[in-house]
């Protein structure tokens, strides 16, 4: 008989335990958002490496954290981070990334841009070979989302401003979301950089720029280690 397969909640609790490997004893490290990032903060709360402790990117992660003890302090009172460890909504052989489905990409990407290594945490079903499957997130200031829309739609994509029982999410920065579905992001760096330029756009959930350098990948066969 074959054994059962693994749920994708034990393929992300997999990664996320696996994902302790890479605390650097006596350093802070960076948390990140979303169900998978949950088991590495769960599986964190038992750690016997020493930390200084934890960078959250969202009021959610530091609710979790803080709840199981973890010490949490604000970005600004770190300097440097020894590692950044995050999920994502899509990954590519590149280590570039789709992120917010979570809503939480700007501060994610803030919080990113300040650790030494990014470990990416994430299902084999989040691997593809080009971005574009998952509807892309971008965090927009609100009177700019119908330009912005309509830029998207001009490339080819569909847009619409995400929806929390029937009203604009807001962000943990109080600006609205904007998924766009339909687009095939083939350069991921350059669509990055365009799109980041356009008035009005917060960020986009691209991460190019702050691309995975590891992604610990949840298979039926184990953790499968990429490094880019
Ligand atoms: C949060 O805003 C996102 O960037 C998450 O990292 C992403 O949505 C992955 O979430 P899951 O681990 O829940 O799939």
């Amino acid at each position: 008989m074959s054994p059962t397969p693994l749920s994708q909640d034990e393929l992300k609790t997999q990664v996320g335990t696996a994902a302790l490997h890479y605390l650097v004893p006596n350093e802070w490290v960076g948390v990140g958002t979303g169900s998978t990032v949950n088991k590495f903060i769960d599986a964190l709360a038992s750690c016997k490496t020493p930390i200084k402790g934890a960078v959250s990117s969202s009021e959610a992660s530091t609710q979790r954290m803080k709840a199981l003890g973890i010490h949490v302090v604000d970005l600004q009172e770190v300097t440097r981070l020894a590692v950044y460890i995050d999920g994502a909504d899509e990954i590519d052989g590149h280590g570039c990334m789709v992120k917010g489905g979570g809503a939480a990409l700007t501060r994610e990407k803030i919080v990113a841009a300040q650790a030494d290594q990014f470990v990416c945490i994430a299902d084999a079903s989040k691997l593809v070979k080009v971005l574009g499957k998952f509807p892309l997130p971008v965090e927009v200031i609100p009177m700019a989302a119908p330009e912005i829309m309509r830029r998207f739609n001009a490339m080819g994509g569909q847009a619409h401003v995400r929806l929390k029982d029937g009203a604009p999410l807001l962000t943990d920065n109080g600006q609205h979301l904007v998924d766009v579905t339909g687009l095939q992001i083939t350069d991921p760096v350059s669509f990055e950089n365009q799109v980041s330029q356009w008035p009005g756009v917060v960020t986009v959930g691209v991460f190019a720029h702050q691309k995975a350098h590891v992604c610990l990948l949840g298979t039926e066969a184990g953790v499968q280690t990429l490094s880019f």
